[in-house]
């Protein structure tokens, strides 16, 4: 445990429960959140706080009681119209209706459109271009010297990704990680974002590129990309501009931001505990359980939002219909209750795919399949090349509370 961290334990151990807001922006960018859920899932499981950006909201902390958020739609919404998934409540202008963001039954038919891109047989498909994508980017990184794992690794291979998954011209492919990165900011948060408006506007330049594609592909016969399958489905043929601009943003940040953070926590991850490291490279097939251990470890969001449709109790307490929710899968995947050993990381666990990450119930990931091919190919490609990767650097953490991972990490591989 680094200090800062250790310093937090004894901090949140002490501190006056009411004065814990676990969505403070200070921990995530000290790295430090972890020692507040642990003494909120220790002392006030389901913990209420006013965020100064958020207003009042529940925290749900241990891994059961988030289950059983996530698994009753019915009484916890995720509609854009409450407020959606994350905490911050956006104005109307700001609103982005998404198949993430509503409930049964337009969820369900919206998510049936884009379902098949991650079929077993397409994902088969998708394997060789990704692991050649991932040998061309491993092939080319640079010997002896300090780079940005983060930018030459992490952003380049799910950028390249998600231009596959939307057939979308390579060459232009930083557009996809301007735009993820851009419909993640919110300055209300983040003191250091874009303006709304600015901010707007950005995500109408996205809007105008992808409606040039739609044009393309809707008169077009059916293809494999997420456009034409939008474009062609009676569920979402006929969506408004808003709704075409959030599902975009949705699929775009849905796949980029998530695998990104997880192959930069993976390798800090493995960088910090050298021993599992060397287990790793005596058996690389370990890789299989290395990959959903490296998830749960990172967990890149840290929490999905929802509001109450009626009253009802979780762990002994009562939630009113109108309050927001955060689960808090970062939480739930570090509660001793649910899983042996929570605080380290272990590459070969029995049950290594039990954890919260990618939610559960009718929402849980479409792309979890296709996220653990991506880094397990990784991964496997990184053994038979590099022995060691040094971390040179402190890496430098999001400035979010919902994405959770890392805006740049220097590394050197020597060679
Ligand atoms: C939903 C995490 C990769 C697309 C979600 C949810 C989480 C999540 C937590 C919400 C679950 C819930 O509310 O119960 C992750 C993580 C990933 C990852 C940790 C990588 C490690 C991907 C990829 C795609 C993707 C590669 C591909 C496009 C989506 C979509 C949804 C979703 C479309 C909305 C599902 C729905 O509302 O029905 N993901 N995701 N994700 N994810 Fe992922």
């Amino acid at each position: 445990m680094n200090t800062a961290l250790a310093a937090a334990h004894a901090e949140a151990a002490s501190m006056p429960l009411e004065q814990i807001d676990p969505a403070s922006l200070d921990y995530f960018v000290k790295g430090t959140e972890l020692a507040y859920f642990a003494r909120l899932r220790r002392d006030d499981p389901v913990h209420h706080a006013v965020s100064p950006w958020a207003g009042p909201y529940w925290s749900i902390t241990r891994y059961q009681d988030i289950m059983h958020v996530d698994t009753h739609p019915q009484l916890f919404s995720s509609e854009w119209t409450y407020g959606g998934i994350t905490l911050f409540d956006p104005p109307p202008n700001e609103q982005l209706p998404m198949f993430i963001a509503m409930d049964p039954p337009k969820h369900d038919e919206q998510r049936k459109a884009v379902q098949a891109i991650v079929a077993p047989g397409n994902l088969a498909t998708m394997e060789s271009l990704i692991r050649e994508r991932t040998c061309r980017v491993l092939d080319g990184l640079p010997r002896n010297e300090t780079f940005d794992w983060v930018d030459r690794v992490s952003i380049e291979l799910t950028t390249l990704m998600l231009a596959t998954l939307f057939d979308f011209p390579v060459e232009d492919r930083r557009l996809l990680t301007w735009w993820s990165d851009v419909s993640t900011m919110n300055k209300r948060v983040n003191p250091d974002a874009m303006e709304p408006e600015e901010r707007m506007a950005e995500l109408g330049k996205m809007l105008a590129y992808f409606t040039r594609l739609w044009n393309e592909r809707v008169n077009a016969p059916p293809r494999n990309d997420l456009v034409s399958m939008l474009a062609h489905n009676p569920a979402t043929r006929n969506m408004s501009p808003m709704e075409y601009m959030g599902n975009l943003v949705l699929l775009i940040v849905g796949g980029n931001d998530t695998t990104r953070n997880s192959m930069t926590g993976g390798l800090l991850a493995l960088h910090e505990n050298p021993q599992q490291w060397a287990k790793l490279r005596e058996n690389p097939k370990l890789v299989d359980s290395l990959v959903p251990e490296i998830i749960r470890w990172q967990t890149p969001l840290a929490y999905m939002r929802r509001t109450a449709v009626a009253d009802s109790e979780v762990g002994g307490k009562l939630i009113r219909k109108g309050e927001k929710v955060a689960m808090w899968y970062l939480s739930g995947n570090r509660d001793e209750t649910a899983i042996e050993r929570p605080d380290e990381f272990i590459i070969d666990r029995a049950r290594p795919r039990q954890h919260l990450s990618f939610g559960f119930g009718i929402h849980r990931c479409v792309g979890n399949r296709l996220a653990e091919m991506q880094l397990k190919i990784l991964w496997e490609e990184i053994l038979k090349r590099f022995p060691v990767i040094e971390v040179v650097g402190e890496p430098t953490r999001v400035k979010s509370t919902f994405v959770r991972g890392f805006s740049a990490l220097p590394v050197r591989i020597p060679g």
